[in-house]
C-alpha cells in the first residue's frame, strides 16, 4: 500500500484538494493523510468540513499576523518533521500558496516525490498574483509528477523543461468540488441576513488579495460607493476574509452603506455557492471563484491589475454581459 500525505494550508486549498482527497481515499493501494498546516485555521476547517474531511495532521502555524518568512519557515519545518517520523511514498500539494511552496520544498529536501495539483498556471509575471506566481515556479522546479488543469497549463510546464511523461492533464479540481456542493443544494433555503437583498439585484464581491492591500483595496470599495450612487437598488454581499488588513479597509469604506451592503463572515461553501447563484454579477480577486462563476455562467469582474492586453479581454467581458450595472475598472 502506497502512503500518500495530502498538504493543504488555506481555504481554496482545501476546497480544490478535498475532492482528491475524496477520490484517493476510495482506492485502496493508497494509505491516505489529511495534514493541514493551519496556515488558515477557521476558514480550512470550514472548507474541510463542508466535504466531510478532519484533518488527520494539524500544524496550527497561523498567528494573528503572520509573515511570508513566518508561513514559509513553520510549514517546512513542521511538514518536515511530521515526514520524518511517518515516511511517505508521496506529497501532494495544491496551487501556489506558501504551504504549497514551502511543503513541496521538505518532500523534496527528503527525496519524497511531490504531486503538484493545478501545476503549471502562469501569469508570467512575479509580481502578480504576489507570492502566488513564484510560489507557483518554484513547487514545479522541485515536484515530479504535474497535475495541470488544462492543456495551456501543461504547454507552460513543456515550455520549461518538464518531461511530458510526468505531466497528467487532470482538470480543474474546483469544478469537481462545485458540482458536489451544487448536488447538496437543493432545497437550501435563503439566509437570513440575505433577507435586505429581497427582489434587489445583488452582487457579489470577495477581496483579498496581497497585492491589493491599502490603496487599491480603497479604489476598490470608492468603485462600489460609485455603483451605489448610481443604482440605489443594488445590494452588495461581502463576506469579508478574516485577515484584519482586509477586513478593517472594507469596514473604514464601506460602514455607514448600510441600506447597500450586507457584511457577512465567511460563507461556508454551499452557502457562497448559493449566493453566487443569486447574484446578478460577482467582483472578485480570486482565482477560484473567476473559475467557479464561469462554470455556472455568472459574469465575474476580475479585480487584479491586469497587464494592457488583459485589459482589453476584460473590457469586452463587461461590454458582452450586458449588464445594467455600470462597474469602474479599479486597478492602478
Ligand atoms: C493566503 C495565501 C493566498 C491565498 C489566500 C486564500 C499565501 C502567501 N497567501 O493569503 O495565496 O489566495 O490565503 O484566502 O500563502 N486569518 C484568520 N483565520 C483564518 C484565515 C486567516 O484569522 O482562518 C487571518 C489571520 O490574521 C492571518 C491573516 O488572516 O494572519 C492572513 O492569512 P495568510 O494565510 O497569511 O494570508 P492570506 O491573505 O489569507
Ligand atoms: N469561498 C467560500 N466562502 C467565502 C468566500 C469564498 O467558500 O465566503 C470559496 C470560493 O467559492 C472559492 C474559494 O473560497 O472556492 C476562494 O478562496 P479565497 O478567495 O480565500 O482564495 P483564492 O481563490 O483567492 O486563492
Amino acid at each position: 500500500m502506497k502512503k500518500i500525505t495530502c498538504i493543504v494550508g488555506t481555504r481554496p486549498e482545501a476546497i480544490k484538494m478535498s475532492p482528491v482527497i475524496i477520490e484517493l481515499r476510495k482506492n485502496k493501494n493508497f494509505h491516505v493523510t489529511a495534514l493541514a498546516t493551519g496556515q488558515h485555521t477557521d476558514m480550512l476547517i470550514q472548507a474541510l468540513n463542508d466535504f466531510g474531511i478532519v484533518p488527520d495532521v494539524n500544524l496550527n502555524i497561523m498567528k494573528k499576523t503572520q509573515t511570508l518568512d513566518y508561513i514559509t519557515a513553520s510549514v517546512l519545518q513542521g511538514v518536515g518533521e511530521f515526514l520524518d517520523v511517518h515516511e511517505q511514498d508521496m506529497i501532494l500539494v495544491h496551487g501556489d500558496t506558501s504551504t504549497t511552496f514551502a511543503a513541496a520544498l521538505a518532500g523534496f529536501y527528503r527525496h519524497i516525490p511531490v504531486g503538484h495539483v493545478e501545476a503549471g498556471l502562469r501569469s508570467h509575471d512575479l509580481s502578480l498574483p504576489f507570492p502566488e506566481e513564484a510560489n507557483r515556479l518554484l513547487t514545479d522546479r522541485i515536484a515530479k509528477m504535474f497535475f495541470p488543469p488544462t492543456q495551456g497549463d501543461a504547454d507552460n510546464l513543456i515550455r520549461e523543461g518538464i518531461d511530458e511523461n510526468h505531466i497528467h492533464i487532470t482538470g480543474n479540481t474546483v469544478i469537481d468540488a462545485l458540482y458536489a456542493i451544487l448536488e447538496k443544494q437543493k432545497g437550501i433555503r435563503e439566509p437570513e441576513y440575505m433577507r435586505k437583498a429581497e427582489g434587489r439585484p445583488l452582487v457579489l464581491m470577495t477581496a483579498h488579495r496581497r497585492e491589493s492591500w491599502g490603496e487599491t483595496l480603497r479604489g476598490i470599495c470608492e468603485g462600489v460607493i460609485d455603483v451605489i450612487h448610481e443604482r440605489n437598488d443594488v445590494v452588495f454581499l461581502i463576506p469579508l476574509h478574516k485577515n484584519p488588513v482586509v477586513r478593517d479597509v472594507i469596514h473604514e469604506c464601506l460602514d455607514g452603506y448600510d441600506d447597500n451592503v450586507i457584511f457577512a463572515e465567511p460563507l461556508n461553501y454551499p452557502e457562497f455557492v448559493y449566493a453566487m447563484n443569486r447574484s446578478v454579477f460577482i467582483l472578485s480577486d480570486s482565482g477560484g471563484v473567476q473559475e467557479e462563476a464561469s462554470a455556472i455562467n455568472k459574469p465575474v469582474l476580475i479585480m487584479r491589475t491586469f497587464q494592457k492586453d488583459q485589459m482589453r479581454l476584460l473590457t469586452e467581458h463587461v461590454f458582452l454581459w450586458g449588464q445594467n450595472v455600470r462597474i469602474f475598472v479599479m486597478s492602478h
